[in-house]
């Protein structure tokens, strides 16, 4: 358990607890609103957020700025953080032994935020914050209910760079979240 968010990002800094700390960078811990009702979790750093230490900084980032501003939100309104906080080689999926050994973090991130919504960007993020392997085109756009947490996977902005007609049931996933945040009190405006 931790005692303080600072305490938490000095640890994710210094951390070794997997091979990844031996070919990154930066790590990469997230940020935004600690304070934020809802949580944008991707899968991992890639080059560029790998050199910046920031989480979606690269072209995906971008998009994913669109996909908040779709439903009135800035990086202000949320926290984006991701599964794994170091890049893997090559941006290859993660392993499940690297996965395991990283995952606290987020969890202790999300005891610290407690956002009402956590919406998971992609399979790999869904995989292991609801712990069982989806397949995105099927199972997007369903919430969870978990903890007191109410989950919901979505396209990984990549996904919508590579194939944009997925925009679409994308836009609807991102109208039910806001619509989902003012159900349950997180918008204030
Ligand atoms: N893709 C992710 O999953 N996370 C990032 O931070 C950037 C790209
Ligand atoms: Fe530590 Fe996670 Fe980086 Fe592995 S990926 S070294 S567990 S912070």
């Amino acid at each position: 358990m931790y005692t303080s968010f600072q305490s938490l990002m000095d640890d994710v800094a210094a951390c070794e607890k997997c091979g990844l700390s031996k070919t990154r960078t930066h790590t990469v811990f997230g940020e935004g609103n600690i304070h934020a009702p809802v949580m944008f979790v991707g899968e991992g750093p890639g080059r560029d957020e790998d050199e910046l230490g920031r989480p979606f900084v690269g072209r995906a980032g971008q998009l994913l700025d669109k996909m908040l501003a779709s439903i009135q939100l800035t990086r202000n309104d949320v926290y984006i953080a991701n599964v794994i906080k170091c890049r893997p080689p090559g941006n290859r999926d993660p392993e499940p032994d690297e996965a395991a050994a990283c995952i606290g973090y987020l969890r202790a991130q999300v005891a610290f935020i407690k956002p009402r919504i956590i919406v998971c960007l992609g399979r790999i993020s869904a995989k292991y914050i609801l712990g069982q392997d989806i397949r995105i085109t099927r199972d997007r756009g369903v919430w969870h209910e978990a903890k007191g947490f109410f989950i919901m996977p979505t396209y990984h902005p990549a996904a919508l760079l590579r194939n944009e007609l997925l925009k679409k049931d994308a836009y609807q996933d991102l109208l039910a979240v806001r619509a989902k945040l003012r159900e349950t009190g997180g918008l204030t405006r």
